[in-house]
C-alpha cells in the first residue's frame, strides 16, 4: 500500500503543476487560433482539476495524506512548468502531448503496482485516466498534421 500511496502523490503533484500550467497557456496562449485554443485550454485544465480532487480524496480513503502545498510538488513533479511568456499553440500542443505521455506511463505504471496489491479501485480508476490521457495524445497528434 505504501508504493500505492507514494505514486499517487507523485501523479497528484504532476497534475498540480500541469493545472498551472495548462491556466498559463489558456492565459497567454496568442495566435489565429486564439478562439479555438484559449477555451479549450480551459477545458483540459477544468478536468485536470476535478482529477486532482478525486485522486486526493482516493488517498484519504486508502488511509494516506494527499500532499498539499505547492513546495511538496514542485519538489516532486517531472512536469516542466510554463514561463511567463505569450506562447503559440504548436509550441502548445507539442508540450501538452509530452506531458500527457509522462502522466500516462506513471498512471499505467500506478495501474501495474494496484494489479499486483489487488487494490481494484485504484487500478479501476486508473483505466478512466488511461482512456482520457491516450485520446488526448491521439487528438492534439491529430491537430499538428
Ligand atoms: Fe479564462
Amino acid at each position: 500500500m505504501e508504493n500505492i500511496l507514494n505514486n499517487l502523490n507523485t501523479f497528484l503533484s504532476d497534475l498540480n503543476v500541469f493545472y498551472r500550467k495548462l491556466q498559463n497557456y489558456h492565459w497567454n496562449i496568442k495566435g489565429k487560433d486564439f478562439f479555438v485554443v484559449h477555451p479549450k485550454l480551459e477545458e483540459y485544465y477544468t478536468e485536470i482539476n476535478s482529477q486532482i480532487d478525486e485522486i486526493a480524496e482516493h488517498i484519504l480513503a486508502l488511509g494516506g495524506q494527499p500532499l498539499g502545498t505547492l513546495k511538496d510538488y514542485l519538489n516532486i513533479t517531472k512536469i516542466i512548468e510554463a514561463e511567463n511568456k505569450k506562447i503559440d499553440s504548436t509550441l502548445v500542443y507539442n508540450e501538452l502531448i509530452k506531458d500527457y505521455t509522462k502522466m500516462l506511463q506513471d498512471v499505467k505504471n500506478i495501474k501495474n503496482v494496484a494489479d499486483e496489491e489487488e487494490e481494484h479501485k485504484t487500478s479501476a480508476m486508473m483505466d478512466n485516466i488511461i482512456e482520457n490521457y491516450t485520446s488526448k495524445i491521439w487528438m492534439l497528434k491529430q491537430n499538428l498534421e
